[in-house]
């Protein structure tokens, strides 16, 4: 997966077929390689309830366009963390006249050495998914929350084409009953969770639509390999929902 995040943020930014396909799917275009439109992101921003002058960690900030939009969104000074140095040195370059409320740091989520209670709010957007071990995780993303601090994730939890639908836990579709709530819980945390399963079928079907009609457009930029990893996300997650498999929400815990 390393290589295709090299491969993908060093051509995806320069591309404007893969511009038109974030601005039609997503609401605008912030180089998105997750599953979170606008409302999403907007949803997320209002639980943070962060304030100008306070401080946030975003954790699998790719090239650091949602990063930028959360900043510029609340005011607060943000660190985004990627394990990608290509995405890094972009989100640092584009930003230097934003060094005020932007850092940028590569590192991996499985290896943090976060500061301790430095943090207003933690975000992770599509990310958790990379920790080998939530607990863990979820134990480095509390030390590094001051008192009253906040962690939010959009997240996704579903079959994966490869687990035979009689293995899959069903009863763990409920949201305070998936694998990161119930480590969230486990770890001592409060959970609120908004259920945005409907939303993510309707992205997904607008992807593929999307996706469909700018096929062409993607192939004569030579990045079928975008396309088709894009595609095999809408397909796995129009598929998963219609099976009733399938659940995404926003979390914030504290
Ligand atoms: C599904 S993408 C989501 C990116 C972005 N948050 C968004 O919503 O568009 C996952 C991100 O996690 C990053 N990532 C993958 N493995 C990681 C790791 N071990 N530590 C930190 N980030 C990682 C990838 O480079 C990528 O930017």
């Amino acid at each position: 997966m390393q290589d295709f995040y090299e491969a993908f943020y060093r051509l995806a930014p320069h591309s404007s077929t893969h511009a038109e396909f974030c601005t039609r799917v997503f609401g605008q275009n912030l180089c998105q390689h997750g599953f979170a439109d606008m409302h999403q992101l907007d949803m997320l921003i209002e639980g943070l309830e962060l304030k100008p002058g306070q401080s946030a960690l975003e954790i699998g900030c790719g090239n650091g366009m949602i990063t930028e939009y959360i900043a510029d969104r609340t005011g607060a000074h943000i660190t985004g963390i990627d394990t990608i140095a290509a995405a890094i040195e972009q989100a640092q370059a584009r930003t230097t006249s934003k060094a005020d409320c932007l850092t940028f740091i590569q590192g991996d989520i499985n290896a943090l050495a976060l500061p301790a209670s430095a943090y207003d709010a933690i975000i992770l957007i599509d990310s958790i998914y990379f920790s080998n071990d939530y607990a863990r995780t979820i134990q480095d993303l509390g030390a590094a929350l001051r008192p009253g601090g906040r962690l939010a994730f959009l997240y996704a939890y579903g079959r994966e084409p490869w687990v035979a639908k009689a293995d899959f836990p069903v009863e763990n579709l409920l949201p305070n009953r998936t694998p990161l709530a119930a480590a969230l819980i486990a770890s001592g945390f409060t959970v609120t969770a908004r259920d945005v399963t409907r939303q993510d079928y309707e992205i997904a079907q607008r992807r593929k639509a999307v996706l469909t009609d700018l096929r062409a457009r993607f192939e004569r930029e030579n990045l079928q390999f975008i396309w088709e990893n894009r595609m095999g996300d809408a397909n796995g997650v129009i598929q998963a929902v219609e099976d009733g498999m399938h659940v995404r929400c926003l979390y914030i815990a504290s």
